[in-house]
């Protein structure tokens, strides 16, 4: 037998932990409050906004996928990444709760110190609106020319958004899509078109499987103006009717963002069924 058959490695490898994984340290170096005094709230308002980041993030990541498994015709794959995302979305809703907690004056304590900066400025936000097919050109110019917000935003301005796939997807199942969508500016917002809506009709009439994408779908729509209701409420009962630091009439601004569909044509053709 060869006895150096048994040595462990000369130099052991390093092995991984939780934190060398996670990256822990740097990730809880990354909150840096500039109330001076403190202000206690400061850090539940800097880790709440941080872990939104995140879940855009992951968003983002999941709408990728559902966009390419609809132009794969993955009716099971894209229906399980939309669960994950309805889920998130959930989650997204409810950790306003927790904002809630923080009182008028607690956050006037430090709302001064934020001075222009504004949930506004969100690329991530904006990305996942664009990705979603509620594209606006004009959003780009609240970002830094040149910036990783604007390149963000360029890019998804400019790609198929996940409504531009669904009807790809269709088109899988048979379905025909009118040239004017299949051609049309991609940096345009989606709009209703009848014949996508006499296709959904069909699809809830004659075929389940594909039903419940599309409940799917309604649900994850409803989330998102769920979650935009919560945030004027929010906004509502912690500032008022006084501006927003990003410069926008606050609360009233806001309000007329409300009840917008991102999937228009599956809210459109609900009285028909
Ligand atoms: C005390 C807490 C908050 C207040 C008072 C507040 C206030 C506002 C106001 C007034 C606006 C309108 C733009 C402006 O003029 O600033 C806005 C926009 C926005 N906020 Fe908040 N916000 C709060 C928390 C949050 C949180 C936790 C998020 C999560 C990321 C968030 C995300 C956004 C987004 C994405 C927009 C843009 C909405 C759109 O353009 O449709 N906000 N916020």
């Amino acid at each position: 037998m060869n006895e150096n058959e048994h040595l462990p490695p000369a130099t052991p490898k390093k092995a991984i932990t939780y934190a060398s994984y996670l990256r822990v340290d740097e990730l809880l170096a990354l909150q840096s409050p500039v109330s001076d005094p403190p202000e206690h709230d400061e850090t539940l308002f800097i880790i709440i906004h941080q872990v939104y980041e995140l879940w855009f993030k992951q968003m983002l990541h999941e709408l990728e996928k559902v966009k390419r498994d609809f132009r794969e015709n993955h009716l099971y794959g894209a229906m399980a990444t939309l669960k994950r995302c309805r889920m998130i979305m959930k989650t997204l809703v409810q950790q306003l709760d927790i904002l809630e907690t923080m009182t008028p004056t607690d956050f006037n304590s430090f709302r001064e110190r934020l001075e222009t900066a504004s949930g506004f400025q969100s690329a991530q936000f904006r990305a996942v609106e664009f990705m979603l097919g509620y594209k606006r050109p004009n959003m780009l110019g609240f970002h830094e020319p040149g910036g990783p917000g604007q390149a963000l935003l360029q890019h998804h301005l400019q790609m198929p958004s996940l409504v531009d796939c669904f009807y790809a997807f269709l088109i899988h199942r048979g379905y025909s899509i009118p040239v004017e969508l299949l051609e049309r500016d991609l940096t345009q917002p989606t709009e209703t078109n009848a014949q996508v809506q006499d296709a959904l009709l069909d699809i809830y009439r004659t075929k389940p499987d594909l039903a419940n994408l599309l409940e799917l779908m309604t649900d994850f729509d409803e989330g998102l103006q769920e979650w935009r209701y919560r945030h004027v409420k929010m906004v509502e009962r912690t500032i008022g009717h006084k501006p927003g630091t990003g410069g926008s009439p606050g609360a009233d601004f806001l309000r007329a963002t409300l009840f917008k569909p991102v999937f228009p044509d599956l809210w459109a053709m609900r009285h028909r069924l």
